[in-house]
């Protein structure tokens, strides 16, 4: 059975499928926001996937607990209307048409929005996606050494008919990290799930 919840985020999640169609493919400056522009360092080598930060379940978590495993990581917020139910959709997506490689890959949703996104919080929106994802947040600080690390972008931005008053914009995209924690490349939170998933099986079992 759908909770309410899981039937509004996964109604987001297909209003935005629809509505992101026309948007162009993943570009090559795609982890770059505005911020980082012109800056030496906006480079996929740059991205170092280390983070210190807390969990659904209110735990501190590493990057280096998850050695060994393939990472699928997203930054987003509980509060996004489109972008964010989309590319957790997809995940969940993913993972379910991965075989026993889905062992092997663990997916993470951090929050660029830690005064709103509490462990509580995070706990009920990335269950309504997926058992196995883990939602990440943590202080202030936290969140933007971990995004500074990925080289995420992040910015509130004033919207009076958002809730509380202002929207996040965010770098939209999955990064794709593996066993040995560099990163690898980029999935488009709105690409197909099947091509996601194959391009994943066969990094995963090679
Ligand atoms: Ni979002």
């Amino acid at each position: 059975m759908l909770s309410p919840l899981q039937k509004a985020l996964w109604a987001a999640a297909l209003g935005a499928a629809g509505l992101y169609l026309t948007v162009t493919a993943v570009s090559d400056d795609w982890w770059r926001g505005p911020a980082a522009t012109g800056s030496a360092d906006a480079q996929p080598s740059a991205i170092r996937a280390e983070f210190t930060l807390t969990d659904h379940r209110g735990q501190r978590r590493t990057d280096e607990e998850f050695d060994g495993r393939w990472l699928l990581v997203f930054f987003g917020f509980t509060n996004c209307p489109d972008v964010c139910p989309l590319g957790l959709a997809t995940i969940a997506d993913v993972m379910d048409r991965l075989g026993k490689e889905a062992e092997e890959v663990q997916p993470l949703f951090v929050s660029i929005d830690p005064d709103r996104d509490t462990p509580e919080a995070m706990a009920e929106y990335v269950e309504a996606f997926h058992a196995k994802i883990v939602g990440l947040t943590g202080s202030t600080e936290d969140v933007a050494e971990a995004a500074a690390n990925f080289r995420a972008y992040y910015e509130k931005v004033d919207d009076q008919a958002a809730p509380d008053g202002y929207s996040m914009s965010h770098t939209s995209s999955i990064y794709l990290i593996g066993p040995d924690g560099t990163f690898i490349k980029p999935y488009s939170y709105k690409a197909s799930p099947e091509e996601n998933a194959a391009d994943l099986e066969q990094r995963v079992a090679t």
